[in-house]
Parts: structure tokens; sequence; C-alpha cells
């Protein structure tokens, strides 16, 4: 690529090389803080979006590894400047961190158009600041570069092989139960989650960074490094010192998120057998870059690719075990023939490039295109008259026997009515119920949290039940498993058909036939739909009644209306 590096094109140097007043300042205040003036005039400044924070387990080594890319951005003649983003701990807020991903989104985008920067590192992993982080610097348009936090080290207990999320509901149904003891339980909780870094499963957060790298936003290979290895520490030097050549050759992330590496993300995303999150995701980052995606493209591409990593929920093995395997790069090299190999990536390189050489070290974590890890889809989008505008399931990671199912709804009007009732001997529920959860979407949730994996009571887990079908607007953990029909759009809250099931009514889910169906004639729904009402809204002020007010509906990737692109381009700060 040709190499201009006229500084004076470095939108930087509008704060930091002009004459006058205003430039003065700058300068000054940069001093202030110890930077020579020689370190911020002439060469490309780029941000660090750092996502740290005490209450992110997953980003704990971020500020670490912060000094790691400042080495490389300086060691490439760039100036290094560190900004704090907002971290969301998936575990820790509530009600959801899909709450704020939009609040991230926006944040990322303004702060690197309200700063003097050239370029950007965007440091993120844990579920939704990988989407918010990519979103928002989508909308902004200058380089970035995507470093992955890296997943925590595997979790053990008494020798077993034990996934974050995965297992923490397998063991809680074992403990409801009568499977494993008070004391075992406690055991787990301080011995299976062993260093920072996000999930070990292919849950939400690696699901995320691994399409991200197949869209060509991070350095070959990265997603998979495990957050404690030396290796992560070498990537964020080698993070560091590519987007400075990035900002030389103005390469941005428009040009790398395109349809054919959206694409090449979604056949990842099957190859993978991620988590059922990404398809909101990604919808949402392709409307970033301009591009409209529909749920056909996931369900088309998931018949063609089957699950190849050997990953829990669906799998056996856990993230460590994907990055002595070969990594991201290695699973792609077994879909190569599905895959866009001219999309360029931020490497410089097109993804044709980076596959060189990529090998496969251990057949059974990734699995050969003839032995897959499950007959079964790895995501399936269902239509019918109770979601017109769609459903996902992940049938890899559910009961084969309840993929064609027909039963009775038990309904459960909101998240704390479930959590009130479900264990009532009262409730007529057996088996072959179909659980039903509303008002758990994105406005009705709100934010549309992870409830879809509706526990089952106690008293048929004690009979051996471990799995249901179940409904709802909701999301689901990627780290769970279950027969589960989530984000059923339209939502509940905004009238969707799903506002009008009852206690009892039939319901028939078909993954074969992609169907999913109230089984109540058409009469009986309109007088239903003339009965409803709308539940009172969540809040009246603040950021919660600017979400409710602009939320879009999840086959719409849950993005803010107003922050869709209108192709006029957001005009760059002035500097007077
Ligand atoms: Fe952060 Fe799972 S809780 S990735």
């Amino acid at each position: 690529m040709a190499q201009d590096r006229d500084p004076s094109r470095l939108r930087s140097q509008r704060w930091f090389a002009a004459e006058g007043m205003r430039a003065f300042s700058h300068r000054q205040r940069m001093q202030q803080m110890g930077f020579r003036r020689d370190e911020l005039v002439g060469r490309p400044v780029i941000g660090i979006l750092n996502t740290w924070s005490d209450l992110s387990p997953c980003h704990a080594h971020l500020r670490e590894r912060a000094e790691q890319v400042k080495r490389g951005i300086w060691r490439a003649g760039g100036a290094a400047v560190e900004l704090p983003a907002l971290s969301l701990g998936e575990v820790i807020v509530k009600p959801t961190t899909m709450l704020y991903r939009n609040m991230l989104a926006m944040e990322a985008e303004e702060l690197l158009r309200s700063h003097p920067l050239d370029g950007a590192i965007l440091m993120g992993g844990c579920d939704k600041t990988t989407p918010g982080l990519v979103m928002g610097a989508l909308s902004m348009d200058i380089p970035v570069l995507f470093m992955p936090a890296g997943p925590m080290l595997n979790g053990y207990w008494r020798g077993e092989k034990v996934g974050a999320g995965t297992h923490t509901r397998r063991f809680w149904d074992e403990l409801q139960s009568g499977g494993i003891t008070q004391a075992d339980w406690s055991e787990i909780e301080s011995v299976s989650t062993r260093s920072p870094g996000t999930c070990n499963t292919m849950g939400t957060a690696s699901t995320m960074t691994s399409i991200v790298e197949a869209l060509g936003l991070t350095l070959p290979g990265a997603a998979a490094i495990p957050a404690m290895d030396a290796a992560h520490k070498r990537m964020a030097s080698m993070c560091g010192e590519r987007i400075v050549e990035m900002v030389w050759e103005d390469l941005k992330p428009t040009a790398i998120v395109t349809p054919q590496s959206v694409q090449n993300a979604i056949v990842a995303l099957c190859a993978l057998g991620g988590s059922t999150n990404a398809v909101i995701h990604l919808v949402a980052i392709a409307q970033r870059a301009g591009l409209s995606l529909d749920l056909d493209a996931f369900d088309r591409t998931a018949r063609e690719v089957p699950v190849l990593a050997n990953l829990m929920p669906a799998g056996n093995h856990l993230m460590e075990d994907l990055f002595f395997a070969g990594g991201v790069p290695a699973v792609l090299s077994r879909v190569r023939e599905k895959l866009d190999l001219d999309c360029m990536t931020v490497s410089g390189k097109r993804l044709g490039e980076t596959l060189e050489g990529a090998r496969v070290f251990d057949d059974d974590v990734i699995r050969p295109l003839d032995r897959p890890v499950s007959g079964k889809p790895p995501l399936a989008i269902l239509r019918g008259n109770l979601a017109p505008e769609g459903a996902v399931i992940k049938p890899s990671a559910a009961s084969p026997k309840l993929l064609k199912h027909r039963g009775r709804a038990v309904v459960f009007d909101h998240a704390g009515d479930l959590y009130k009732r479900i264990e009532d001997p009262a409730l007529p529920i057996d088996e072959t119920s179909v659980l039903v959860l509303r008002n758990a979407g994105p406005i009705g949730g709100p934010g549309m949290p992870e409830w879809g994996n509706l526990p089952i009571p106690k008293r048929l887990l004690e009979r051996g039940v471990r799995d249901m079908v179940r409904l709802s607007d909701a999301r689901m953990s990627g780290t769970h498993f279950g027969t589960c029909v989530l984000h059923i759009s339209p939502e509940a809250a905004v009238g969707g058909p799903l506002a009008l099931v009852r206690d009892g009514d039939e319901i028939v889910l078909d993954l074969d036939g992609r169907r999913l169906d109230l089984l109540v004639g058409e009469e009986e729904l309109a007088r239903r739909r003339a009965e409803w009402k709308p539940p009172e809204p969540h809040y009246t002020r603040g950021y919660g009644a600017i979400f409710q007010s602009h939320i879009q509906q999840a086959h719409q990737g849950c993005d803010f209306d107003v922050l869709r692109p209108t192709g006029k381009a957001t005009p760059e700060p002035d500097i007077y």
C-alpha cells in the first residue's frame, strides 16, 4: 500500500500542530502531563479504548495489557494515549449488559470523534464490549484494530473440565436434584474460574471475538490466545505497532466490514458453534457499516456449515484447547471453500494470505468436515404465527427429541412471575409442557436479558428431566444449552403474538420446517389482541427512557434507530 506519511493529513494535528491560542492550549495541557511537544506533533496519535474495571473480571488484566500496546505504538513512531470506556462485566452488571451495549457504542464513537485521535486500539472481549466497541468505531470510521481480552484458562473440578457458565447451570440443576452437595457447590465456586480473561467456553465473548477475527478486525490468531499467556502480551504489542501503519495506510473499518466479510463472519459463527447472541450483534455491526443483513442469511449458512469446533456448550473442550489446536485460523482453514478469501484485514493482508500456513493440530478439538460435532445445524431461524419477524434456536445445543414437539403452554408474564411460581406444586406442568416467558425482550426486559434458558422445576429435575421446550423474547447466555427458542420478534411488550399466548394453548416447534406456531384460531387471536394492554414502561427518565424510545427489535439488531447511518457524515468537531 502506498505510504503517504505527510503528518499534515493527520486529524490529531488539527489540535497539536496548528498555530494560535487553541493549539497552544492543547500542547500546553499535554505537556502538563509530561508529554514532550515533539512526542505529539508530527506523529499519529493512537487512542487505546480500555474497558478495564475492578468489576469486570474478564478484563482485569487490561490495565497491564495497555502498557504492552503502548510499547508497540511508540516503537512504530506513534503517540499512545489511553482512554477509559464503559467496562460491562457480563455477570456483574444488572439488569443486563445488553441494556448498555448501545451506550458503549455511543461512548466509543464519541470518544473517537471528540479527541485528537488518528486511530485506535479497541480493548474488549467480555460479551457486549466487542460489538459495542466495533459498532461505535464503524460509525466514526477512523482506522481501528480490535484487541481481544483473551479467554481465561481452562477450569477443572476433580479432574473434570469445567466451562464458565456452562457448568454453573449444570451443577445448579445437580444441586437441586441432590446430585452434588452444598459443600461441592461452594468448592466449585472457588476453583472453576482460574484466571482473568473471558469465559473459556464458546459463549458470547469468544464467539464475538472470533467472528470479529473472521471479519478481519483483529490480528490473525488473536481471539483464542489465553489472556494469561505470554503470547497475549506479544500480540498486544503487535497491535500497537500495526495500528500506526494502518493510520498511514488510511485503512478504515468500513473498508474491512463488507458484505463479503460479514458473510465470512457468519460462516465462522457456524463452524465455531457460536452463541445465538451473535445474530443480534452481527446484524447491528453490519447496519453500522451501512449494510443490511437479513436473518435468513444465518439460516442459509447454517444449513451448509456444520459445527466443527468441539467446544462447550455444544462440545467437550475449552478455549485454551482451541488455542493449542490452531485457533480461529485453523477453524477457518477447514471451511476455506465457504469464505471470500479476498477480504481485507487489519493486518494489511487479504484473509486468504492470513490463512496460509494455518493448520489443525488436534482433530478432536477442530473436527474435519466429515466428522462434525453435531449433525444438527449450528443455529436456525424459525418463523410462524408466533414469530412473524423470526426467532432463533441453537439445535446443536438442544435435545434432538424436542426439536419436533407439540405441547401445552405454561405462561409466565415476566421474570418475576416465573421465579415466584415455577416451584409452585399447583402449577400444571410436566416434561411435555412448553414453558413461555414474555415481556423479556428489548423493551419488556428491559434490555433483553439472558433469561431464555428458563429453569426447570425441581420436581421434574428430581425425575431426571434435564431439558424442556422453552420460548421467550429474551436472549440466552452463549455458555448455556437447552431447547430454547429465543429472540421471538416482535416482542410481547410491543404487542407481538407472544403477548397473546394463554396457559394450555398448544404450541408446535418444528425445526425441519423452521416453524413456530400457536394453534389458536385467527378469530380468537383477534379477540385477545383487542383486550391486550401494553405493560407500563420501565422508565420515565434518564438513559432508560432514551433506551425505550429508540431501541429496535431483535431482528433489527437492537440498535438505536438514531444510531443507524443516514448517508450524511456526522461532522468533525470544529476547533476555534
Ligand atoms: Fe465476561 Fe463471560 S462473563 S466473558
